[in-house]
């Protein structure tokens, strides 16, 4: 009996150590990009170039490689280099706009922290969409070589960001730097870069689309002005269907309902818009009679409609969250993300992610 009683408390030991082990190594090792396709993909692209670091030029963006003409870029760059630091900044590139402006924002407060000069390559998307300015060099002077650092989790702060300028290099960040902690050093900086280029035009079809849903709802702008709530409300198969595995939930109809009876218990003369990725689950199921849904096919122009609102519900997704950040009003969001227990979930951190005067709301 003794001996069977030693060899199950000696499995069990073994059992607590094999757990412990494969802990620190999943957290050590597994980087949140392993698990996510199309960044994958991006990822491998940009990691074979890196390899050979002077090589980082050849940069994969989106689908399409991009090789910018480096003389041009140098040429117009030798100015912006002349009052850099001696140490650049920049971040892999992957994910879609809400992610490349997390990478962007992020990087920006970290180079600031750090005394580092940020490089936003030529090509880059967040400069044909906001109106990152000039004096942010566009690519490396030539030789500079950058040490690789990755964050240690997705959703979650990672403080060794603090302390990057006692390396004495110039450094890559890998990958999404999802934490507001990262950049509100420079909100009032990021507030102007985050400036659609479109502006006037956007501010045209917006205006217009809310002209016409206070005509059609016969809601009257003259006295107590209109308090417009931009619904994000990510519903996608990506997020219900392939990435579910991962930890990925979406909202539910029931959350959509509290957050809207939280808003009209606070404003009144309310105008609900509604910017979704599957409008038609929205139409039957987040409804109102002082409600209008996104007219607009384009995902640039859809951000910026949330962002012309004065409040916004979340849901999940970075799209969303910055949809929120560009209102700049009171925000609720869905806290039943990631699902408890999963990849996703052990590598977030509400309190990271979610700036603190944000709501969290269940369905
Ligand atoms: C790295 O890239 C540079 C420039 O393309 C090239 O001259 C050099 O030979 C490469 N080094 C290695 C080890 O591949
Ligand atoms: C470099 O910094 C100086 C002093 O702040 C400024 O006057 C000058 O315009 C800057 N040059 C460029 C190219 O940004
Ligand atoms: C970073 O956070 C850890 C705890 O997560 C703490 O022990 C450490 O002192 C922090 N480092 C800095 C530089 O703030
Ligand atoms: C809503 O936001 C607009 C700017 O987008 C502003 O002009 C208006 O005063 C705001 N409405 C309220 C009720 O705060």
């Amino acid at each position: 009996m003794a001996t069977a009683a030693s060899a199950v408390r000696g499995l069990v030991i073994f059992g607590a150590i094999s757990v412990a082990v494969w802990m620190w190594y999943t957290d050590t090792f597994v980087n949140f990009d392993d698990f996510h396709p199309t960044v994958t993909e991006v990822r491998e692209s940009v990691e074979s170039h890196l390899k050979n670091e002077t090589a980082l030029f050849f940069v994969r963006e989106g689908h399409h490689f991009v090789s910018p003409d480096m003389s041009e870029a140098w040429k117009k760059d030798t100015r912006s280099w002349i009052n850099s630091t001696g140490h650049f900044i920049m971040t892999g590139v992957s994910g879609g706009l809400g992610n490349r402006m997390f990478q962007f924002a992020s990087m920006y407060g970290i180079a600031k922290r750090n005394n580092m000069t940020p490089v936003v390559l030529e090509s880059i998307q967040i400069r044909e969409v906001f109106r990152i300015p000039d004096y942010i060099p566009r690519s490396l002077p030539p030789g500079v070589k950058l040490v690789k650092f990755h964050e240690k989790k997705y959703a979650f702060y990672d403080n060794r960001t603090e302390t990057l300028y006692k390396k004495g290099q110039s450094v890559q960040l890998f990958y999404y730097l999802c934490s507001w902690k990262y950049f509100q050093n420079v909100e009032d900086d990021l507030r102007r870069h985050f400036r659609f280029r479109n502006e006037a035009h956007f501010r045209k079809q917006i205006d217009a689309f809310f002209d016409t849903a206070l005509l059609e709802l016969g809601i009257n702008n003259k006295g107590e002005k209109v308090t417009y709530i931009g619904i994000h409300a990510r519903y996608g198969k990506d997020m219900r269907i392939v990435y579910e595995h991962m930890g990925y939930t979406v909202a539910p109809s029931s959350y959509y309902t509290k957050a809207i009876r939280y808003f009209e218990n606070i404003y009144k003369n309310i105008l609900f818009i509604v910017v979704s990725d599957d409008m038609s689950w929205c139409r039957k199921n987040i409804q109102h009679p002082r409600i209008r849904y996104n007219p607009f096919k384009d995902p640039i122009l859809s951000l910026a409609l949330l962002g012309s609102c004065n409040h916004t519900i979340m849901s999940v997704g970075t799209f969303s969250w910055w949809g929120a950040w560009l209102a700049g009003g009171d925000v609720v969001y869905y806290k039943d993300w990631p699902k408890p227990g999963t990849h996703l979930w052990w590598r977030t951190n509400h309190e990271d992610y979610f700036p603190p005067k944000w709501i969290g709301m269940s369905g």
